[in-house]
């Protein structure tokens, strides 16, 4: 059977509506899908990664990234939101790539998805455990975690130790993956009120660090173009439109999230009224936050303040607070604990796109049938849960959060350029196909959206390429190895 076999969109179609032993429950409305895609949107990327975006790539002109970052998103938003309301079944970008450019590509998409999901709840789970430490310190006036038991092999402090395993990462990915097993509807009426919370902390950060921010901080806008190497020896460019483009695919993890809306198309209500309107309100919500927020932050504190990792970084945010704002000691406490909670919602809604993706490949046959059983009572991909437990597991425990960061970003922009082409192609293959929500100015929109995206994996750098790449080709092996003889369109 050639590579290039499609799924026929009415054979999706029918997947989407049948109901049976193996379907999943349908409980989620438009406002729910918002909710689900904001919790999955605010957390690590606005939370570490932008101070990560001002110490390594682009000091103020992280704002400028973030608008880039948005950008793109919404071009790609827009092609996703056509495709989710045609094509209203569980898998995100692999189905609809499975519809449009054939197994193969598919695959490929899929496998990719990986670093979107699996590597990046693995990273919000590192996040998570720097946080966790300003909790024990902060709030209960404990010491702190080990440096050797919340860190990776790979990193060193800066006096000398080593690390050895991040423990509190592992803890929270591995209570997650278990609560998940249980079921969506819990999960999301606990993702709604967390929800709440984190979109307050950043209002509230705002708010009160606005009249805090040192316009000396923010002079020059944009940083003379030069290179920065960090205490572990890597060096970034720093400054000027590199800069920009660096820290505009390194804050782009913080848009991640609202195409993790199309990934619970089979279990909403009205999938081709709500998806559009989740993908598109979550993320135009968290563009307007992530340009002021980052524009506060950036203005707290000089740019080797969040090159200090003794100081701003880690737990960035807090520790920016705590060296600018005083007598708001009550603000970075209580944040601290929003965070904890937030990240967990992340974490929470990136498993969950994990398994429905795995779910899906394994129903087509390109993974094993284990990653589609149900559980008998609670309806989810339980087995294939425990799967991704144990890979989500592995990078949290023994990979730094900036590599898993860059890899996490690096594989969504790559889908997101895939979900552009797709738009194309499909409008050409099947163009009566019926759309609910059809992507405005094809096929400018999405060749856009091909190039910014492809701006900001250039900003990423030849070593974030090489993952990439390194990635795919594990991929092509176990597609030519298992998946290939497997696929149920073979006969
Ligand atoms: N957008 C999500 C976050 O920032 C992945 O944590």
């Amino acid at each position: 059977m050639s590579l290039f076999t499609k799924k026929s969109i009415a054979s999706l179609l029918a997947e989407a509506n049948e109901t049976g032993e193996n379907s999943l429950k349908r409980t989620l409305g438009g406002w729910g899908l918002i909710a689900l895609g904001i919790g999955a949107i605010i957390g690590a990327g606005l939370f570490v990664r932008t101070a990560a975006a001002i110490a390594q790539n682009a000091g103020p002109s992280v704002t400028l990234g973030f608008l880039l970052a948005a950008i793109g998103c919404a071009l790609a938003g827009l092609c996703y939101a056509e495709l989710a309301s045609s094509i209203p079944i569980s898998g995100s970008a692999y189905t609809y790539t499975y519809a449009t450019m054939g197994e193969f590509m598919a695959w490929i998409i899929g496998w990719d998805l990986v670093l979107e999901y699996a590597v990046g709840a693995a990273t919000v789970g590192i996040a998570w455990s720097e946080y966790l430490n300003n909790l024990l310190v902060e709030v209960f006036h404990m010491s702190p975690i080990p440096y050797e038991w919340c860190h990776s092999p790979f990193q060193v402090s800066p006096d000398g130790v080593s690390g050895i395993i991040n423990l509190p990462a592992l803890g929270i990915v591995s209570l997650l993956s278990l609560l998940l097993i249980k079921g969506t509807k819990e999960s999301a009426l606990v993702n709604n009120l967390i929800v709440i919370i984190k979109v307050a902390i950043v209002v509230l950060v705002i708010a009160f660090g606005w009249s805090f921010i040192n316009p000396d901080y923010h002079t020059p806008f944009i940083p003379e173009p030069t290179k920065y190497t960090d205490h572990h020896g890597t060096t970034y460019n720093f400054g000027g439109i590199m800069g920009i483009l660096g820290a505009a695919g390194t804050v782009f993890f913080a848009f991640i999230g609202f195409d993790a809306v199309s990934t619970a198309a089979q279990e909403t209500k009205n999938p081709k009224k709500d998806m559009p309107f989740g993908i598109i309100g979550s993320l135009i919500i968290c563009t307007i936050l992530y340009v002021l927020f980052s524009y506060v932050l950036s203005g707290l504190a000089p740019v080797d303040f969040f090159r200090d990792p003794a100081k701003g970084g880690e737990a960035s945010v807090v520790a920016a607070i705590q060296e600018a704002m005083h007598g708001y000691g009550w603000l970075s406490k209580s944040i601290t604990v929003a965070i904890l909670a937030g990240f967990s919602s992340v974490i929470l809604v990136m498993l969950l796109g994990q398994s429905r993706v795995f779910y899906s490949m394994s129903r087509d046959g390109l993974l094993p049938k284990v990653f589609s059983d149900l559980h008998p009572k609670f309806k989810t991909p339980y087995k294939g849960n425990l799967v991704i437990l144990v890979l989500v597991a592995l990078f949290s425990s023994f990979v730094p959060g900036d590599v898993v960061g860059h890899m996490t970003s690096i594989g969504t922009l790559f889908a997101f350029i895939l979900v552009c082409a797709a738009i194309i192609i499909l409008r050409k293959k099947e163009p009566n196909m019926p759309r609910q929500f059809k992507t405005p100015l094809v096929p400018l929109v999405p060749i856009l959206g091909m190039i910014t995206c492809g701006a900001m994996i250039f900003g990423l750098g030849w070593e974030n390429w090489a993952r990439l790449l390194a990635w795919l080709l594990l991929g092509f092996i176990i597609y030519f190895g298992y998946s290939r003889k497997h696929s149920k369109l073979k006969d």
